[in-house]
């Protein structure tokens, strides 16, 4: 191993170009790989910014050829040349033009063999990937999206401080409040017995900030959820997280628009059309079967439900039913591949899916022999309905139940048979919300986004009567099918904020131990105001059309929640334990 002795990198490998050919020039990086065709050597030197190709000939000083014959994968050098046009060149990288000639060269570090090959397109299994994620990330395409990551939280920073926002930063050992997802709980040492919690978001404390007078905040905040994992979800994660005094909802969603703008513009450039198409989560459902619907296709879910007003088939009598016509795809869609559908169906709550395949040769049909003519005729009307169209039918008591399913079932067509164009971003906002949701299990109403979220002003007076009917003044923002980020407006009368934890089955005692300090903060004169928060991994996942948000994410956590690299959680030192008066019960 050697020093760097007085060498300093002048250039990094990614940036060289054939304008710079002839200059002198130091680099440093690792060894990608190297190949020796006998009296001439050539090394990929690997840096944060891409791939330049090191050369080494006869003329090459003796002791500099030597240490160049001795390089392998890995190896950590330092290199100082002339860049030259190459003989052959490649675009296989973004310097294949060029190369440089190498006079000095110092080995900084050597590598021994490592468990799997440092480059792209190598077939390894996930856990070891994990497990050397430092190797792992080492290689350009995992790489370059952490990278860009860092260049998006810039490029947001700058757009919020260019708009009178204050960056601020909220607590992150909190008082914990059951509502919501699960806590993690963080134990306190000289409180024992009393816990933090890790913040499922910075909600509370945002809301406090616009009673602080700060106007604007916002915050690239770490949240915690103890939850399961799915490809776009992570026990911990990162919001971009925003609050906004004398603002209505329509002025954060145009504001929100221009940030999406500006980031889609400066790191795609990409011209992103606004403002985007507000659905109100009605139409949402009806018509996609979701509340983060992907535009990109069609197979929009149609109401047939009028169709059997006066049916004597039974699945389809006094119940709502939903209808997507596959145009053109009886072909695809066989016998075999409309019952996977039918599981789909059924995972997602549907009692079946009911179908009629309209072939050249005929119709088969589940459903078709038990309903009148005039039905059949009015159903074909309705989803216009020709030879060659698959009609896919779910019919449920709960409208939303039958068209979620339907949902499930049109994604699956789009994904499987290719209907979704991956190079769109079909950007839209979900609003006019449910205010609540019942919850069969609690037996009671919950705050569909959290319960501090303004009701729309038509529905005041039905948060008692009929919680079921009231809307809230809360926005989704859904990229490509992906809920991307979602807020509201708040509350700013504590009357109104009374009513509402009421309604959600506070006791005022529960109400008050929950969020007492912050009923009182809003009597103290409260502006109004709103805000959102997005998943900044959803966000760089979407913009990088990566799958899974572990790919942007340097240290991710797998399915039960572990580290891999670092073998987070661990067993404690009892003493650990002792010091916070913690004692395990058996397991
Ligand atoms: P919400 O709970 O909708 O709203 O969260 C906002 C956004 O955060 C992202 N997100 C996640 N990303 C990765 N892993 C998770 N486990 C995860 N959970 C949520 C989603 C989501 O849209 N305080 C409110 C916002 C507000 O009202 O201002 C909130 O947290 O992209």
């Amino acid at each position: 191993m050697e020093s760097m002795g007085n060498l300093r990198r002048t250039n990094y490998c990614g940036e060289v170009s054939l304008a710079l050919a002839g200059q002198e020039m130091t680099v440093c990086g690792s060894i990608a790989r190297s190949r020796d065709k006998g009296g001439i050597i050539f090394a990929d030197l690997r840096d944060t910014t891409g791939i330049l190709q090191l050369v080494f000939d006869e003329d090459t000083p003796k002791e500099v050829f030597a240490k160049a014959e001795s390089l392998r994968s890995e190896y950590v050098v330092i290199a100082k040349g002339k860049l030259r046009e190459r003989a052959a060149k490649t675009d296989k990288i973004a310097t294949g033009d060029v190369e440089l000639y190498v006079s000095e060269l110092r080995i900084l570090s050597e590598a021994e063999t490592t468990p799997f090959e440092v480059r792209d397109g190598i077939n390894v299994n996930d856990e070891l990937r994990l497990r050397y994620r430092y190797l792992d990330l080492r290689r350009p395409s995992m790489h370059a999206p952490i990278v860009l990551r860092s260049r998006i939280m810039q490029v947001i920073r700058n757009y919020f401080c260019d708009n009178h926002f204050t960056e601020i930063e909220t607590p992150t050992l909190i008082k914990s409040t059951p509502e919501g997802a699960r806590d993690y709980l963080v134990p306190s040492r000289v409180q024992p017995g009393h816990f933090y919690a890790l913040p499922q978001s910075p909600q509370v404390y945002k809301q406090i900030l616009m009673l602080s007078g700060f106007d604007r905040y916002f915050q690239i905040a770490r949240c915690y959820r103890d939850e399961d994992l799915r490809a776009d979800r992570q026990p911990e994660f990162t919001q971009v997280d925003e609050e906004l005094s004398f603002v209505d909802e329509n002025d954060i969603m145009t504001i929100n628009e221009g940030l999406i703008k500006t980031l889609w513009k400066e790191l795609l450039d990409v011209e992103v059309a606004t403002p985007f198409v507000r659905l109100p989560w009605n139409e949402a459902m009806g018509r996609f079967g979701s509340d983060k619907p992907d535009t990109r296709f069609g197979l929009e879910i149609t109401d047939v439900t009028g169709v059997f007003a006066a049916t004597t088939f039974k699945p389809f009598m006094g119940v709502s039913v939903r209808a997507i016509n596959a145009k053109g795809m009886a072909d695809k869609l066989t016998r075999k591949n409309i019952d996977k559908l039918g599981d789909v169906a059924k995972t997602y709550g549907a009692k079946g899916l009911a179908y009629s395949r309209l072939t050249a040769d005929g119709t088969t049909s589940s459903f078709e022999k038990f309903l009148t003519e005039e039905e059949k005729t009015a159903l074909y009307a309705a989803l216009n309905a020709e030879t060659g169209d698959v009609l896919l039918l779910v019919s449920d008591a709960d409208w939303v139940r039958a068209c979620t399913a339907l949902g499930q079932v049109r994604l699956e067509i789009g994904r499987k048979y290719g209907l979704i164009d991956p190079d769109k971003f079909n950007f839209l906002w979900v609003v006019d919300f449910p205010l609540f949701e019942y919850s069969e299990t609690e037996g009671r109403w919950m705050a569909m986004h959290h319960p501090f979220t303004l009701p729309k002003a038509e529905d005041m007076d039905k948060i008692e009567s009929d919680p079921g009917a009231c809307h809230a003044v809360a926005y989704d923002i859904v990229l490509n099918g992906v809920e991307m980020g979602g807020g509201s407006m708040r509350i700013n009368d504590p009357a109104l904020q009374d009513r509402m934890f009421k309604a959600l089955g506070f006791t005022e005692e529960r109400a008050r131990e929950n969020f007492g300090f912050l009923m009182d903060a809003y009597r103290y004169g409260a502006p109004p105001h709103g805000g959102m928060a997005y998943g900044l991994d959803r966000m760089v996942m979407l913009m990088l059309k990566k799958d899974s948000i572990r790919d942007v994410i340097a240290f991710p956590k797998v399915q039960n929640a572990s580290e891999l690299m670092s073998g987070a959680p661990e067993i404690v030192d009892p003493q650990q334990l002792k010091d916070l008066k913690i004692v395990m019960a058996e397991q």
